[in-house]
């Protein structure tokens, strides 16, 4: 069988997870890398072993001869990357956010459209084991009609820093970071209604704090404590279905410890997907909570990855229809537009 050939634009951290899951499957070869840092993409190539290594994505899109690509970049290179491959008749993993807004995602669902090439966009938290069982027990009808949802990723001290708190380069701080996948999650398990409406606050009232000692955080590859994002973003969504979400995210807050939650609320039944997997309903007349027995870690970073990397290649060779369609990533981006300019303008905002 043909090999799939793959090239890799942004050899940063989560490159190496994409890395990880190509390599585990049979009939890709990663032939070619990229990154602006010279050094950087020299290294990964010799780590593993890739033959062909550029600093200019163009160039890569020029010379190889590839049928799909990921986009690992900072985030302001998502739509130009994304538009050069499609264009040079490449597939796409793009990972998220697809772009800085609305309107550039939008500009890359349509060149792959006009280009006849798949754009996947990297939520992979819908290949979570508790997100794909979650997803079962609503299509079932487990939950009744489901009217109401609350979500956060709260962190103590966690700004990355350098391009993540560079709003140029970002489009924005955690909400746009951690809570892309939070509201991803929570429109993609209700069937993904149209966002309508939107209200949001931010703040930027503490800052990135690189002072703090004695904690391991993340930081980005080329990491500066210049910080012009939000510390933390609220937000209130409705949807064309009635359903209300109330989402929150920061990188850094004065709170006891990191928290992580989904929660959604049906007619039939309530669940928390995180922190862990609950539901809560009624039998017999009686209250009753129901906890899945799942003897899996279900979350571990690299397996969602390779479920990830393993579907987009199954799209690429195989034509099966993809469940992160490049659309989902516009409507996410709507959504994300609608919190940040309800932030800055103090009023609700429609969506169209
Ligand atoms: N799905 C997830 O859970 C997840 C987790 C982490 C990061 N991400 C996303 O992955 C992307 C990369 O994040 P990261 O943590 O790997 O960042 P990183 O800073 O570690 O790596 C980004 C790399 O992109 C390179 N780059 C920038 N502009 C480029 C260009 N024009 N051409 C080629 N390379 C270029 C940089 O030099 C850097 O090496 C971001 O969009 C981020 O949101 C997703």
């Amino acid at each position: 069988m043909k090999k799939v050939k793959v090239g890799i634009i942004g050899n940063g951290s989560i490159s190496h997870t994409h890395m990880a899951g190509y390599k585990k499957l049979d009939c890709v070869e990663v032939v070619a890398n990229c990154d602006i840092n010279e050094e950087r993409a020299k290294q990964f190539a010799q780590y593993y072993n890739i033959s062909h290594t550029y600093t200019d994505y163009n160039e890569m899109l020029k010379q190889e001869d590839l049928d799909a690509v990921s986009v690992c970049t900072w985030n302001n290179v998502h739509a130009p990357a994304t538009i050069a491959a499609l264009k040079a008749g490449k597939n796409v993993l793009c990972e998220k956010p697809l772009a800085l807004n609305a309107i550039q995602a939008q500009q890359m669902v349509d060149t792959a459209k006009d280009a006849g090439k798949l754009l996947m966009v990297g939520f992979v938290r819908r290949f979570g084991l508790n997100t794909q069982i979650l997803k079962r027990m609503i299509d079932n009808g487990d939950m009744g009609q489901i009217y109401y949802a609350k979500t956060g990723c709260l962190r103590r001290v966690g700004n990355p820093g350098g391009w993540f708190s560079d709003k140029k380069r970002s489009g924005g701080g955690p909400l746009i970071d951690l809570g892309v996948h939070m509201i991803d999650l929570v429109r993609y398990l209700m069937d993904k209604p149209k966002a309508v409406l939107a209200m949001g606050s931010t703040y930027d009232l503490v800052g990135p704090r690189s002072n703090i000692m004695g904690i391991q955080q993340y930081k980005s590859a080329d990491y500066s404590d210049y910080n012009d994002v939000e510390d933390l973003a609220a937000g209130f969504v409705r949807f064309d279905n009635g359903a209300t979400l109330i989402v929150e995210n920061s990188w850094t807050q004065h709170i006891k410890r990191d928290k992580l939650y989904l929660e959604l609320y049906g007619s039939k039944a309530g669940v928390t997907m995180e922190p862990d997997f609950e539901i809560y309903s009624e039998r017999n007349d009686v209250l009753t909570d129901t906890k899945p027995f799942i003897d899996v870690n279900q979350n571990d970073f690299q397996p969602i990855f390779d479920k990830e990397i393993a579907h987009f290649v199954d799209c690429v060779a195989n034509g099966t229809p993809c469940l992160n369609p490049g659309e989902d990533g516009v409507e996410l981006m709507k959504i994300l537009d609608a919190i940040y300019e309800s932030a800055s303008t103090g009023h609700e905002v429609i969506i169209k």
